[in-house]
């Protein structure tokens, strides 16, 4: 059975495409969940895509997540600057979580700096666009997939 990864996003990352296009790029919320499955396909993981404007639904998702999923992927917008109820939901289910921001947070006001996620993530993605969407993926599917003996870096 291929494996079930959520890949969820917060408030206003819908207007995406029409919002701050400077900062946050052309490609729509469309664009990305395209960028997600077809990465998915890529590398064998089947992707749940989810966007709420209300904090509620992610920590729903996030404990749906627990039976359905095997990892996380998390895009919680500004809750991730705000949210201890994001924390603790990832905290509990305890699946591998990749944060991903299109933006690059540290570059902007300092408010953006702080994250109640990435205490809880396995790793976090900032400042790469929608190819962060597509990373994360590929960071998932090395943590969950048996990997092919043949394909690990020649280190000696
Ligand atoms: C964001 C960064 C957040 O600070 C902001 O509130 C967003 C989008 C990003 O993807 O760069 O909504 O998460």
């Amino acid at each position: 059975m291929t494996p079930v990864v959520f890949v969820l996003n917060g408030p206003n990352l819908n207007l995406l495409g029409l919002r701050e296009p400077a900062i946050y790029g052309s490609a729509t919320l469309a664009d990305l969940e395209q960028i997600a499955r077809r990465a998915g396909e890529r590398l064998g993981l089947a992707v749940d895509f989810r966007q709420s404007n209300h904090e509620g639904d992610l920590v729903d998702w996030i404990q749906e997540a627990r039976t359905k999923a095997l990892g996380l992927v998390i895009n919680a917008g500004a809750l991730t600057h705000t949210s201890v109820a994001i924390h603790d939901a990832v905290r509990a289910v305890g699946l591998p979580t990749i944060e991903v921001h299109l933006s690059n947070v540290h570059a902007r006001e300092s408010f953006r700096h702080h994250s109640y996620l990435s205490p809880v993530a396995a790793g976090v993605i900032v400042g790469l666009g929608a190819d962060g969407y597509d990373f994360a993926l590929q960071a998932l599917a090395r943590r969950l997939l048996p990997r092919d003996p043949s394909s690990e870096p020649i280190t000696a």
